[in-house]
């Protein structure tokens, strides 16, 4: 069943149904102010970071599901009727519900009582606010007495201190109410230079700020006693709960439209200007106000709405594709670009799973992040790399967290993810082969942010690459420490304590427990940095590298070799995990998928066996699942993956992060039908018609789907924020259409299914625009290409060196 459905052409998608099986959310704000927003108008905004400067309030693991947000409420001043258009929270019937989600912004609305209701949401580009355009229109025969309302509810700034701190946080809230702009400065009056304004367009009818004042004791949002009554009481909160709330009255003859411009917006003033007069404790509104009026005339806000809509075009411009399959088109060309801005920009902190203030932003997931997002923003993607670089500690390892803020590093996760330094390399790798831009490798990164001991990025890369050097286990593996990819294998934990965090308690000394996932990340890290090294003439540095690497390839083959796939680690006791000599746990995703799409057993067969294993043993319909058998009780010795029950999470649940390391590592083995089909599998948009199951949105990646153990396979959970984004794109983008960047040009080797006839993209690489068709005349995967209807060797197109800004490149598959 469907609860909507894909407008492709207007980069939308339509839910039709207001009761979605979960909420389901967009994001507001692609720069420092951001918003989610659900489908009924729920969630919340803030400024940069979700917990530190959270601008309005949101209750998690409420019921239901989703509530709070910017909600509008139309009254009937003649019959005394209330609802709100965009369902929630009033949640009475409505005629043509629709939520259009589309590219930052998201459109609610609906016909209730003959009234048509809209409301458009978005962020301005360059602006630290989101605009609410509300068109209502009678569709009466009758003249219509409509009041309107606008609802928010203010967080006192820091969300977690927001939902904890009561006795005094009761006695902070401040306001103040100016020309009809709402004002919310709480601790303005001491170190806060910033506050939140809420303003609106029309003359208002009547305001609120106090929660009780609107709501009435002991009523909810759905039914406010002020809206029930038709009249907003012009509360000002001392303490308590501040809110805003604005009542605007219309008279509308029949077919007449409204419109009203409500912002919301975060300013910060300057220390010495906080206050007008100086001296005084009303703020200094004199800075923010032309951006409010601005804002508040509808032709600059539609302005600005155009302005987006052609940011996304050319964002998305970048790279489009053609192909047989719909999934594929919609999924590249759209929604799995736009879902790595927001894991760029969000990373793995706020979304409706993600609470926003637990986790920052992580290093091994923010420079996963990169490989779907530096072809977007790749300025932004070179300043993200240089923050990740600034908290790597001296000895190479990294905080596993920073805080976006700050900037720093974060002490209470700390560091020793043995796999954490790697993946640096691998994020300096992709935006290097995007950009050519070299000059960020001469760039001085200090290590854990301490100011004189910069260094340039280059040596922060072979800080990593020696980290684990310096970390060999009893095998000459790497040690894992605290965990590797896979948070949840926590070899040295030991942990008999409830509520202990499996990932920051260590019981033992970590120098047993070794993981052949980061063997395989190692060497695959290891060659990128060694081609790196080559360009930048450090040859003998580079065969340092790749003798490094072959050493850990014959140490994989001889202790990391199962028989008929590779074994994932072995603990604390020196015994194996993912072998076949395990009860449970004898065969895992990581280590096979990412060994195989490093290139490791290519030559001698292991690969296929491991991939053709892989298939066998954990491939499900609804995709693969990390391993098998599932552990059915908690393994002291493996720590958190053996608390899931079996087929949730990461014990035997499809973590969709790394289903796409098993599709590049079935394109390395050229076979185009296995990993197009692993790609379908988890592919959302293939999903839609089975969105009961699926549950989640269809227009993006959930991180994980229940696997075949569970009571509720093929349900997904956690939308959003996870590193499934960036790998599905890298995986059909570079490996199975195979428009692959290189530090050399752009390479051209698509492993497509058998059954296409071929495929046409545009992509826009280092300035030049690549006109792309690929044709099949045989089965295979050999090409031959012509650009610009020159015959070239091999299949790495080099920038044009005539400065042709626009090249064609025609692909033969045989
Ligand atoms: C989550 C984490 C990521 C980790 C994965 C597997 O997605 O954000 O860092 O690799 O879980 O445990
Ligand atoms: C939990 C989650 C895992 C996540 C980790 C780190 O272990 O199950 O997916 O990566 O926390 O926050």
């Amino acid at each position: 069943m469907k609860f909507g459905y894909f407008d492709d052409r207007n980069r939308e998608y339509v839910i039709t149904q207001p009761d979605t099986p979960l909420p389901w959310i967009n994001y507001l704000g692609c720069q420092a102010y951001f918003g989610i927003i659900s489908n009924t108008a729920g969630g919340y905004s803030f400024y940069r970071d979700a917990r530190l400067r959270r601008l309005t309030r949101y209750r998690y693991n409420n019921a239901p599901f989703d509530f709070g947000g910017r909600y509008v409420y139309l009254r009937d001043r003649e019959s005394g009727q209330f609802w709100s258009p965009s369902w929630q929270p009033t949640r009475r019937e409505l005629k043509d519900y629709s939520c259009r989600h589309g590219m930052g912004y998201t459109v609610i609305g609906s016909t209730a009582n003959g009234i048509e209701a809209h409301t458009r949401y978005f962020v301005p580009l360059d602006e630290n606010l989101e605009v609410w355009q509300l068109t209502v229109t009678n569709r009466r025969a009758a003249k219509a007495q409509i009041s309107t309302f606008s609802s928010i509810e203010f967080c006192l700034w820091d969300a977690q201190d927001d939902a904890t701190n009561f006795q005094r946080n009761f006695n902070t809230g401040q306001v103040e109410v100016e020309e009809g702009v709402i004002y919310h400065k709480t601790e303005y009056r001491e170190r806060r230079d910033h506050f939140a304004y809420f303003a609106c367009s029309e003359p208002l009818a009547g305001f609120d700020t106090q929660r009780d004042a609107f709501l009435g004791r002991y009523r909810g949002w759905d039914s406010p006693a002020a809206v029930e009554a038709g009249q907003l009481t012009n509360s000002i909160a001392h303490g308590w709960a501040p809110i805003g709330a604005h009542q605007v009255n219309l008279d509308l003859q029949p077919g007449e439209t409204r419109q009203i411009v409500f912002l919301l917006g975060y300013h910060e003033n300057p220390v010495d200007r906080k206050f007008d007069p100086p001296g005084s404790q009303t703020i200094n509104k004199s800075l923010v106000k032309p951006t409010i009026a601005k804002y508040l005339d509808p032709l600059n806000a539609d302005a600005a709405f155009e302005r987006l809509r052609k940011y996304w075009d050319s964002l998305l411009g970048i790279f489009q594709v053609d192909t047989p399959d719909i999934h594929t088109n919609r999924m590249v060309n759209i929604w799995n670009a736009y879902q790595c801005m927001a894991t760029f920009n969000m990373s793995r902190s706020a979304s409706f799973y993600e609470s926003g203030i637990g986790r920052g932003l992580g290093f091994r997931d923010s420079n996963q992040d990169l490989l779907g997002f530096v072809h977007m923003a790749p300025a932004r993607a070179r300043e993200r790399i240089l923050d990740l670089a600034a908290t790597q500690l001296p000895t190479g390892g990294a905080y596993h967290q920073y805080q976006p803020l700050t900037k720093r590093g974060n002490n209470d996760i700390g560091s020793g993810f043995n796999d954490d330094p790697h993946w640096l390399i691998v994020g300096v790798s992709a935006y290097l082969k995007e950009t050519g831009d070299w000059s960020i490798l001469d760039e001085p990164v200090p290590y854990d942010n301490q100011p004189g001991s910069e260094q340039p990025l280059y040596e922060h890369l072979r800080r990593s690459f020696s980290y684990t050097l310096d970390r060999l286990g009893p095998h000459g593996l790497p040690l894992i420490g605290r965990a590797d990819w896979n948070d949840c294998l926590n070899l040295n934990c030991f942990s008999d304590t409830p509520g202990q965090s499996f990932q920051t308690t260590t019981n033992k000394d970590g120098k047993v427990a070794e993981s052949v996932f980061i063997a395989g990340l190692f060497v695959h890290a290891g060659r990128e940095l060694a081609a790196i090294a080559s360009r930048r003439g450090l040859g003998a540095e580079a065969s340092h590298y790749i003798g490094e690497t072959e050493k850990m390839l014959a140490v994989i083959r001889e202790h990391g070799w199962d028989g008929e796939w590779f074994l994932r680690a072995y603990d604390d006791f020196g015994a194996k995990i993912g072998s076949k000599e395990c009860e449970e746990g004898k065969i895992f995703i990581e280590s096979n998928g990412f060994c195989v799409l490093a290139g490791i057993g290519l030559e001698d067969g292991t690969a296929l066996k491991a991939m053709n294993a892989t298939g066998e043993h954990l491939a499900t319909k609804h995709g693969i699942v990390v391993q098998q058998p599932a552990y059915s009780r908690y393994y002291l010795n493996l720590g958190e993956i053996s608390s899931y029950p079996p087929g949730y999470k990461e014990n035997a649940g499809i973590f969709c992060h790394v289903n796409p390391w098993v599709m590049i590592a079935e394109t390395r083995l050229g076979r185009g039908d296995r990993a197009h089909d692993y790609y379908s599998r988890i592919n959302p948009s293939a999903r839609e018609e089975i969105g009961e199951l699926h549950r989640c949105e269809p227009y993006v990646y959930a991180q994980m789907i229940a696997g075949k153990d569970a009571p509720t396979f093929g349900e997904a959970k956690n939308s959003w924020l996870t590193g499934t984004a960036a790998w599905n794109y890298y995986a059909i983008a570079q490996w199975i259409l195979g428009i692959r960047t290189t530090l050399d040009g752009l390479e051209i080797a698509p492993v497509i299914p058998r059954s296409w006839p071929g495929f046409t993209a545009t992509r826009v690489f280092r300035g030049v625009t690549y006109k792309i068709s690929i044709e099949r005349h045989g089965e295979g995967n050999r090409i031959a290409l012509t650009v610009d209807g020159n015959p070239i060797e091999g299949n790495i197109v080099a920038p044009p060196a005539d400065g042709r800004k626009e090249v064609t490149i025609k692909g033969i598959l045989s």
